[in-house]
C-alpha cells in the first residue's frame, strides 16, 4: 500500500526579548505553541518547532547598562533562564535560536547586502518618534497624548542618519496577499484591522539602521551602524532553520544537521499576541518580499491577558513566573491552567482564585478522581487484569471530529473543554449504571468500556498535559512508548486495550491543595 505522504508543519514563537525573564505571558505563546506541535507531531505530520530569544538592541543595551553588566553577560544569563523555564515546562522545540548566535549574525548580514544591493536598502535620514518599550517608531496617531498606550512611557524624538528599507514599495501586493488569505491573518477581527491600516494609510519606508545603538549587527557597508532589532529579530524564523543567509534561498537542511533533510519554509503556523501583529504583517512579510520568499501561511494571533484586571508588570509588582505555578502545581497542570485561561484569540483575566477553582474543578475532582474510581474498581472487580475487548458502541465516546476540528481552528481552550465533559459523561455513566454494584461479567463489560475510554482519552490529553498520559497508560498496564508509536487514527479507534493488561492504580494524578 502506497504510504501517505507526510505533510510538514513548521511552528513559531515569536523569540523573547531578555530584558525580562520569562513570565506567565510569554509562557502562554510557547505552551500554546507547544500543544499545537505535539498535536501535529501526534497525528504524524513532520513537526519543526522554533522559539528563542531577541537579545539586541537598546533595550537590552541599557538593562545591560542599569545592571552594570556586559550585555553579552547578561544576554547568555537570560537566555539560559528562557531555555531553563521551557525545560521545565516540558516544552518541545526541536530548536532555540538566538539572535546572538554567530551563524545567525552572518546570515542577516548577508541579507542587508543583498537587499542593499538589489536597490531595497537606500541612505537617509530618520526624524521622528521611538517607543523604547516597542522598540518601533511610532506616528502621532499611534500615540496617546505623546505616550504609547502600551508602555505607557513617552516616546522619544530621534533624528538621525540612518538607512531604510523600501517597505511602501509592498503596499499593494500586501493588500492583495492579506485579503485572498494567501497570507491568512486570524482571527478575523485581527485581519480586517490590518487589511483597514493598509487600506487606510501609506505604508512608509523603515529605517532600519541605528547610529547610536551599539548592541546590535554590524551594517555590512557602514560598519558605524547597527540594524534595527526587529530585522535581526525577524530573520530568525529562517536562520532557525539553519539557512545561512545565501540568496537563492537553499533552506535545505543538511543530513544529521538538525532535522534531517528537509524543506520546512514557509510557518505553517506563526503565533503571537496583538502587540506585534502590525510589524508582523507589514515589515516581516515585506521584507520576504524583497527577499523573493514565500510569506508564511498564517500569522495566528491569540489575546493578552491580564492580572487580577491589570496589566502584568514588574512596577505593579503582579507578575508571575510560570516556575511559581509549577512549584505550586505541577508542569502539566501549569499548562493546563494556562491554555485555559481564557478562550484562545481573546483576552483574558488570570487570578490566584480563578486558577485553584479551575484546578480543583476539573482535574483534581474531574480528571484525577475519575482515573482513581476506575481503577479501584477495576482492581477490586476484575483482579486487575482486563479480561476481553467488549465491543461496544456509545456515540458519546465518540469525539474524534469535534476534537480534531477545535485542534484545527487552535479553539486549544474549547478542546480541552470536551474532553473535561468526555470525563464528566463517564463520571455520571458510573453513577447512572451503579458500576460500582456491579459484579461477573457485567462488571467486566461495563469496566472496560470505562477503562478503555480512558485510554482513548489519554491520546487527546497528550498534546496538553503530556506527563499525565503517560501516567495514565501505565497504569492502564501499556507501555507508554510502544502505546505511542501507534498511528493516531488507529489509536483512538475501540479495542487497543488489550486483554491481559495488569491494570494498577499508582498515586495520585493532582493532588488537593490547600
Ligand atoms: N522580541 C519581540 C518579538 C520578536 S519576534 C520576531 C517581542 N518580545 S516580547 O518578549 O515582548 O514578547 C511579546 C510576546 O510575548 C507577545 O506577542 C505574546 O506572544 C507574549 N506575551 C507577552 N505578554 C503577554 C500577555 N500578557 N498575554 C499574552 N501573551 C503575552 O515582542
Amino acid at each position: 500500500m502506497a504510504q501517505k505522504k507526510q505533510n510538514k508543519f513548521y511552528i513559531t514563537t515569536p523569540i523573547y526579548y531578555v530584558n525580562d525573564l520569562p513570565h506567565l505571558g510569554t509562557a502562554y505563546t510557547t505552551v500554546a505553541v507547544d500543544i499545537l506541535a505535539r498535536y501535529h507531531r501526534m497525528i504524524k505530520d513532520n513537526v519543526f518547532f522554533l522559539t528563542g530569544t531577541d537579545e539586541h538592541g537598546l533595550k537590552i543595551e541599557n538593562q545591560a547598562k542599569l545592571k552594570k553588566k556586559a550585555p553579552q553577560e547578561l544576554v547568555d544569563e537570560i537566555s539560559a533562564q528562557f531555555s531553563l523555564a521551557w525545560d521545565n515546562l516540558n516544552i518541545s522545540n526541536d530548536y532555540f535560536i538566538r539572535t546572538t548566535d554567530q551563524a545567525h549574525i552572518k546570515a542577516v548580514s548577508q541579507v542587508l547586502q543583498f537587499l542593499y544591493d538589489k536597490g531595497y536598502i537606500y541612505k537617509s535620514r530618520y526624524s521622528g518618534l521611538y517607543c523604547l518599550g516597542c522598540e518601533q517608531f511610532k506616528t502621532e496617531n499611534q500615540l496617546v497624548n505623546g505616550e504609547c498606550p502600551e508602555h505607557k512611557k513617552k516616546a522619544e524624538k530621534i533624528s538621525e542618519q540612518c538607512y531604510s528599507f523600501k517597505l511602501s514599495a509592498f503596499q499593494e501586493e500586501l493588500l492583495k496577499k492579506i485579503k485572498s488569505d494567501e497570507f491568512k491573518i486570524r482571527p478575523q477581527e485581527r485581519k480586517n484591522e490590518i487589511l483597514s491600516f493598509l487600506k487606510n494609510e501609506k505604508l512608509q519606508d523603515v529605517a532600519i539602521s541605528r547610529k547610536k545603538v551599539r548592541w546590535g549587527i554590524p551594517f555590512p557597508f557602514a560598519k558605524n551602524h547597527t540594524t534595527y532589532v526587529w530585522i535581526d529579530a525577524f530573520l530568525n524564523y529562517l536562520t532557525g532553520l539553519g539557512w545561512d543567509g545565501k540568496i537563492p534561498f537553499n533552506p535545505l537542511l543538511k543530513e544529521g544537521k538538525r532535522k534531517g533533510e528537509l524543506d520546512f519554509w514557509p510557518p505553517d503556523l506563526q503565533l503571537m499576541s496583538k502587540d506585534i501583529l502590525r510589524v508582523h504583517a507589514t515589515i516581516w512579510p515585506g521584507l520576504l518580499l524583497a527577499l523573493g520568499l514565500p510569506l508564511p501561511k498564517q500569522l495566528f494571533i491569540h489575546g493578552f491577558f491580564t492580572i487580577d484586571g491589570q496589566k502584568m508588570s514588574k512596577s505593579l509588582g503582579n507578575v508571575i513566573r510560570p516556575d511559581e505555578l509549577i512549584k505550586k502545581f505541577g508542569v502539566d497542570t501549569t499548562r493546563f491552567l494556562l491554555i485555559t485561561a481564557c478562550p484562545f484569540g481573546r483576552d483574558g483575566d488570570i487570578s490566584w482564585q480563578k486558577i485553584q477553582d479551575k484546578y480543583n474543578a476539573d482535574l483534581v475532582n474531574g480528571l484525577g478522581n475519575l482515573v482513581s474510581r476506575v481503577l479501584t474498581m477495576a482492581e477490586k472487580k476484575l483482579g486487575g487484569v482486563v479480561q476481553a475487548i467488549y465491543k461496544i458502541k456509545d456515540k458519546n465516546l465518540e469525539i474524534k471530529d469535534q476534537y480534531q476540528k477545535a485542534m484545527a481552528n487552535l479553539e486549544l481552550d474549547q478542546a480541552f473543554e470536551l474532553l473535561v465533559n468526555y470525563g464528566k459523561y463517564l463520571d455520571n455513566y458510573i453513577e447512572k449504571n451503579k458500576i460500582y454494584k456491579k459484579e461477573g461479567p457485567e462488571a467486566e463489560k461495563h469496566l472496560y468500556l470505562l477503562l478503555e475510554a480512558l485510554r482513548i482519552l489519554s491520546w487527546y490529553l497528550l498534546p496538553f498535559i503530556p506527563e499525565t498520559t503517560d501516567k495514565i497508560f501505565s497504569q492502564l498496564g501499556l507501555d507508554a512508548t510502544k502505546e505511542k508509536e501507534k498511528s493516531f487514527v488507529k489509536a483512538i479507534g475501540w479495542g487497543g486495550l488489550p486483554p491481559g493488561a495488569k491494570v494498577k492504580k499508582e498515586g495520585i494524578l493532582f493532588p488537593r491543595i490547600k
